[in-house]
């Protein structure tokens, strides 16, 4: 007869009790999260109670075994100041989204040891007189989304070295101090979207911009750069969006735009472009072309008469010559799409399209 095995019994006390005391250690941030905050929005944190469990509170995901991974409460009308030094004890964290709040206060240094976040979204808040830390540790982030979050200081671009798997940046809409164009972002080869528009960029385009051919939308609008765009800006034959408006770039339209055919929306407004149009001529998706307030000439080009899909068009304050060309805005016109105005002040004519 043998004795009853007692080793099993022992070793899954073992378990349930560490297992447990990860969940109340994991509750307990909670807690103090939903503590920090205030909101109207008296349904986010009705179902954060210790009673249920907190892989089925609102906005939070977790692993099978109740691991947290995710915190999403975007748009939830949050005030207060989050708790970083305890939230960034969640061992699994992958994703944190706190856009479009009223957020406030400092984001600590202790941001960095949330070091397998692959998500975060701290835009549009309210984090003025507050800069961003060094968070060169985060080297898991596909996409890292500030914008419009009051942030100003001096960036600490040297972080995005390590996060080469960076798809998505937009740090634009901040009153950053004024830098050159950040050239770790350059080497960010797997980029879809750069939202640098709005954070004081200054100088030049470096030609490296034509290493991020993933690049979907490129906007560098409201920034203080000039000089020429660098002719490499046409290896981005993947471009949908590029937006450049409000900015001193000078000289031509630079030759390999042509190559762009995939371009629906094309804003160079409010520069100093001189030269014309031909290299514009083969981007036959283009739904919305802004080039108003330049120092652009020549005939408008023929094929434009062509763009199907063409329903913004705006070309004043340009030294245009020549008649328009047939069919300009015409299928927007059949479709009711938009209303459409081009002025050409150089021919004192106006147009209206409804
Ligand atoms: C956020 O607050 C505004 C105004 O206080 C209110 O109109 C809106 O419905 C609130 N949103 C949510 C998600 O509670
Ligand atoms: C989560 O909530 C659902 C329904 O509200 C419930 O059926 C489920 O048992 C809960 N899960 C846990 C782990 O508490
Ligand atoms: C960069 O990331 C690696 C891991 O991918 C990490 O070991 C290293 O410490 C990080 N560098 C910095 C400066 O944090
Ligand atoms: C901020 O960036 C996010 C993600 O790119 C985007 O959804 C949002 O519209 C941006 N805000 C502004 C003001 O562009
Ligand atoms: C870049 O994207 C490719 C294809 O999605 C992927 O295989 C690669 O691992 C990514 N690079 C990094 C550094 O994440
Ligand atoms: C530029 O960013 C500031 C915040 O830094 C914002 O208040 C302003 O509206 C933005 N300008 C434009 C044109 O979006
Ligand atoms: C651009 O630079 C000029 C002087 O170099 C400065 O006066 C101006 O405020 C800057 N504009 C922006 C939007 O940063
Ligand atoms: C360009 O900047 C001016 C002021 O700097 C602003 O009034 C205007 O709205 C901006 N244009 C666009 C298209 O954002
Ligand atoms: C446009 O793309 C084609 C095919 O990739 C290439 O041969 C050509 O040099 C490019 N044109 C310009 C002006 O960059
Ligand atoms: C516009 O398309 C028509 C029909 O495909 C073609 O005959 C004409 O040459 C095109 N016009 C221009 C300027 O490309
Ligand atoms: C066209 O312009 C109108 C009026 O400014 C605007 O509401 C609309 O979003 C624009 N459409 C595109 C595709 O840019």
């Amino acid at each position: 007869m043998s004795r009853p095995p007692i080793y099993p019994f022992i070793l899954l006390f073992c378990f349930l009790h560490f297992h447990s005391g990860i969940q109340s250690n994991d509750l307990q941030i909670l807690m103090k999260l939903k503590s920090a905050l205030q909101t109207s929005n008296t349904n986010v944190f009705s179902s954060w109670e210790s009673g249920n469990s907190i892989c089925n509170f609102t906005g939070i995901s977790c692993t099978s075994d109740d691991s947290i991974t995710e915190i999403e409460l975007s748009y939830q009308n949050l005030t207060g100041v989050l708790p970083l030094d305890s939230i960034c004890q969640l061992q699994s964290l992958e994703k944190l989204s706190f856009g479009f709040n009223h957020l406030h206060g400092p984001i600590m240094d202790d941001l960095k040891n949330c070091v397998k976040l692959q998500y975060l979204d701290l835009s549009h808040n309210l984090f003025t007189g507050w800069s961003v830390p060094e968070i060169s540790s985060l080297s898991q982030l596909r996409y890292l989304h500030l914008n419009l979050s009051g942030f100003s200081g001096t960036f600490p671009w040297k972080s995005l070295q390590n996060m080469t798997g960076l798809v998505s940046l937009s740090l634009g809409d901040n009153p950053f101090n004024p830098s050159p164009f950040p050239n770790e972002v350059l080497l960010l080869t797997n980029l879809t979207w750069l939202y640098l528009s709005n954070c004081s960029i200054q100088g030049t385009i470096p030609a490296e911009i034509g290493n991020l051919k993933e690049l979907i939308n490129l906007e560098l609008a409201d920034n203080n750069m000039t000089v020429k765009i660098p002719v490499e800006i046409g290896n981005l034959v993947n471009l949908w969006q590029l937006e450049l408006y409000n900015n001193s770039f000078a000289g031509k339209l630079p030759i390999g735009l042509r190559n762009l055919t995939k371009l629906e929306m094309f804003d160079f407004s409010n520069n100093y472009l001189e030269g014309d149009l031909s290299e514009l001529r083969f981007l036959n998706n283009l739904v919305s072309l802004q080039l108003y307030q330049n120092e652009l000439s020549g005939q408008v080009p023929a094929e434009f008469g062509n763009f199907t899909k063409l329903v913004n068009l705006s070309l004043y304050r340009n030294s245009f010559t020549g008649p328009l060309p047939h069919n300009l805005l015409s299928w927007a016109k059949t479709n009711f799409i938009e209303v459409v105005l081009v002025i050409f002040s150089s021919l004192c004519n106006l147009f209206f399209f409804s």
